[in-house]
């Protein structure tokens, strides 16, 4: 009796998954909605709404029927219950209260950010606490401090833009498809990341946060060809020396040279912002990065080296279990059981879907922040 049920539907991935706390994720099943958002470039939380409602209930079926379970083996059924779109997890909460009712097991509630926090857990048996996580996701990009489960301690937080949205709407700005991360890393690769003067939001700043906006904006303006390469000064004595005949080279760049500049800028920001943390805490023995982002390679390494520097172990889950997923849903209710604290006290069948849930509700209001949680 040491399996949960994990579900997930908070953004645009239906997802289930039976974990087991010796962490095997016995079966799992996910489904993800990039063709029907592709053609609006980002996700439509009605559409959304509509395919988790379709799809869940047979694919937790069939996730069950793969494993040779039903519900009595397990010990709880665990779902997000916030942060994110309402309907996508009001589908999926009410879902797993009806299975958890009709099963008589505890329902666990789970806070989508928590089951990013713990993922890297799941995947690495020797990752104790305390660490230092960096959550970066489509909706959130976070430093938290992680003390035990339930304990998450945020030091800093984006006062506009998360880092996902920021590499969508680069791919967006490129051309390149929805959702963007992993193919501006793909493009990324082929490029040179210092052919383009891109800014680094709050980079060296005394404040703790992050900040996006800019960055997103300046890649619109490289694209339209306003923003001067690094060596436009060389090129403007190179063209001075033209009028004595001499070879002029081309002002130009490539759009792999704006997605490697772009991520350069942002992994940039990323290293800083953590050294800025790094000097307000006691180092921690970890340095953890989870979230959809956290799938990115160039970000995976920059903060291995970064961890190295500071004499920390690095962990990230594969890549599998940094983008939106059932079985850290599953593995969070597993941590959940297992340190005796299962949520609110009351009926847990009234626990209310919640769009926005912050992991530590201590953490003041950064400057600017607007709506995400
Ligand atoms: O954690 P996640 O699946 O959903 C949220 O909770 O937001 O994160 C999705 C985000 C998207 O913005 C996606 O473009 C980004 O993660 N992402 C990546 C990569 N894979 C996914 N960003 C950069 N490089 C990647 N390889
Ligand atoms: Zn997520």
């Amino acid at each position: 009796m040491d399996v949960v049920l994990g579900i997930e539907s908070s953004c645009d991935e239906t997802a289930a998954a039976l974990v087991r706390a010796d962490r095997t994720i016995i079966a799992q099943a996910i489904a993800s909605q990039d063709e029907a958002h592709a053609p609006y470039g980002g996700v439509v939380p009605e559409i959304a709404a509509r395919a988790h409602a379709e799809r869940l209930a047979p694919m937790v079926e069939r996730v069950l029927r793969e494993a040779g379970m039903t519900l009595d083996d397990c010990a709880a059924v665990a779902a997000t219950a916030g942060p994110g779109l309402i309907g996508g997890v009001m589908v999926g909460l009410v879902t797993a209260k009806a299975l958890a009712m009709a099963s008589d097991k505890p329902l666990l509630a789970i806070n989508h950010l928590e089951g990013h926090a713990l993922s890297p857990r799941l995947a690495d048996p020797a990752l104790g606490f305390p660490y230092l996580l960096l959550l970066v996701s489509g909706g959130h990009c976070q430093i938290l401090a992680v003390e035990g489960v339930g304990h998450y301690r945020r030091l800093g937080t984006t006062i506009d833009d998360a880092l996902g949205e920021a590499f969508d709407k680069t791919a967006k700005v490129l051309g390149l498809g929805f959702p963007g991360g992993p193919l501006v890393e793909r493009l990324a690769a082929q490029g040179d990341p210092a052919a383009v003067h891109l800014p680094r939001p709050l980079l060296g700043s005394d404040e703790p946060h992050f900040s996006f906006a800019g960055l997103k904006s300046a890649v619109v303006r490289a694209k339209a060809g306003q923003i001067a390469s690094w060596d436009r000064d060389a090129r403007r004595d190179a063209s001075q020396d033209a009028t004595n005949g001499a070879a002029r080279p081309e002002l130009a760049y490539t759009d792999a040279d704006i997605a490697a500049s772009f991520q350069q800028a942002a992994i940039d920001c990323l290293v800083d912002r953590l050294n800025h943390a790094l000097r307000r805490i006691a180092t921690p023995p970890a340095l953890v990065v989870a979230g959809g982002v956290a799938a990115n390679s160039a970000v995976r390494a920059a903060l291995e080296r970064l961890a190295g520097e500071h004499g920390m172990r690095f962990s990230a889950p594969p890549p599998a279990l940094c983008t939106d997923n059932a079985a850290m849903i599953g593995w969070a209710g597993l941590e959940r059981l297992a340190s005796g604290a299962t949520g609110p006290d009351g009926d847990p069948l009234d626990i209310a879907a919640r769009p926005r849930w912050p992991l530590d509700p201590a953490a003041e209001a950064a400057r600017g922040a607007g709506v995400k949680a």
